[in-house]
């Protein structure tokens, strides 16, 4: 099975031709714009200007997408655009498209767009939620099979933080999440308050590598708490308060940066292996621009279970993952009934 996929919850406009054979999903084809160097000029994202870009940025993306697979002449011309559009007709087996959560600015522009090529080409389509899109982001250049159930799921993005428990592909709980921001958008607010530059994750982690023993220390927030839910707004003002009261080197900088990543790290890392202690899993999943980080993910070595993590270029938001989870788990809907829905969270 041959999926275009198309992801535009947010700032990455991101298409890619992703494949189902033996057993093994493989990405033939991809391409993403994003644009990041917008927002990192206004320090974090207007919707407005994100939807707008994501209008400029959406059929250009999917022409590449499929030149970059055909090796065709990769430019703009009417020749080249029609060719990509016969390769769609002729091949492709449906189209998967995030429908949520996200900005509806963004969304709208993929979903209208997927509806349409569904329409106009007569190709199932897929509606997937961006949140399960991270997670299933660990079956791209993965055996089907080496994924095994029950497994807990966690999602850290920069505006969701939530685990989660999978019994099978369509029998999952939600255990559990934050209550107030999610562990990127903590990042990126406190970098801002610090002038990294947006989004802050990558370089509070290359801050915080830099220091060895950490002077400074945050609490983990709802960390001796007996439940899966997270609070960081907490942390942030913490942090914040402690920026304001200190003189800020560049050293002191790359101290909060430690202590930051720390406390945020600490507490997802216990509460996901509870979790999986509690309910047996034989798996840990984790999906999400946070999953990015190499502390992260080396901290849960700890743990004595197999623990996934997606390639690094597939933790951030794009369109191979929206593909997994629909060669995976393929639910077709019309697109009369397909709306972009800004609030989807987990049903
Ligand atoms: O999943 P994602 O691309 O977009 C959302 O769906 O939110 O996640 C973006 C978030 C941002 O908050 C960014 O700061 C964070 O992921 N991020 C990282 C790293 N790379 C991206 N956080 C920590 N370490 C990283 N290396
Ligand atoms: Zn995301």
């Amino acid at each position: 099975m041959l999926l275009l996929a198309l992801e535009t919850s947010c700032d990455e406009t991101s298409c890619a031709l992703v494949e189902l054979k033996n057993n093994t999903i493989t990405v033939l084809s991809e391409e993403t714009a994003t644009s990041l160097a917008l927002h990192a000029s206004t320090g974090g994202i207007i919707p407005e200007n994100a939807a707008r870009a994501q209008i400029e940025y959406i059929l250009p993306t999917i022409t590449k997408t499929i030149l970059n697979y055909k090796n065709a002449v990769k430019d703009n011309s009417e020749e080249s655009f029609k060719k990509s559009q016969e390769f769609i007709k002729e091949n492709i087996d449906g189209i998967a498209i995030t429908y949520g959560p996200g900005l509806i600015g963004s969304l709208l522009i993929g979903v209208e767009t997927a509806k349409t090529l569904s329409y106009v080409l007569d190709k199932p389509l897929y509606p997937v939620n961006h949140l399960l899109g991270h997670l299933y982001a660990n079956y791209i250049n993965r055996k089907l099979t080496n994924i095994i159930f029950p497994f807990v799921g966690l999602i850290v993005s920069g505006g969701h933080t939530d685990i989660l428990l999978f019994n099978s592909h369509t029998n999952y709980t939600w255990l559990g999440g934050t209550r107030d921001d999610a562990a990127g958008e903590a990042l990126d607010k406190i970098g801002r308050v610090l002038e990294l530059p947006y989004p802050a994750g990558p370089e509070i982690e290359r801050r915080a590598s830099l220091v060895k023993k950490g002077n400074v220390k945050f609490h983990s927030p709802l960390i001796n708490e007996d439940n899966f839910d997270f609070s960081f707004s907490g942390l942030k003002t913490e942090a914040i308060r402690f920026i304001q009261k200190n003189e800020i080197t560049e050293e002191l900088k790359n101290e909060i940066c430690f202590a930051t990543q720390k406390a945020i790290i600490d507490v997802v890392i216990k509460k996901t292996k509870k979790a999986a202690e509690q309910y047996n899993a034989k798996q840990i999943l984790v999906g999400g621009g946070v999953s990015a980080n190499s502390t992260l993910k080396n901290s849960f070595e700890s743990i004595d279970l197999p623990i996934l993590f997606p390639e690094r270029k597939y933790s951030t938001d794009n369109g191979a993952m929206i593909g997994a989870y629909a060669l995976v788990n393929p639910k077709e809907q019309r697109w009369e009934e397909t709306v972009a829905n800004p609030q989807l969270y987990f049903t």
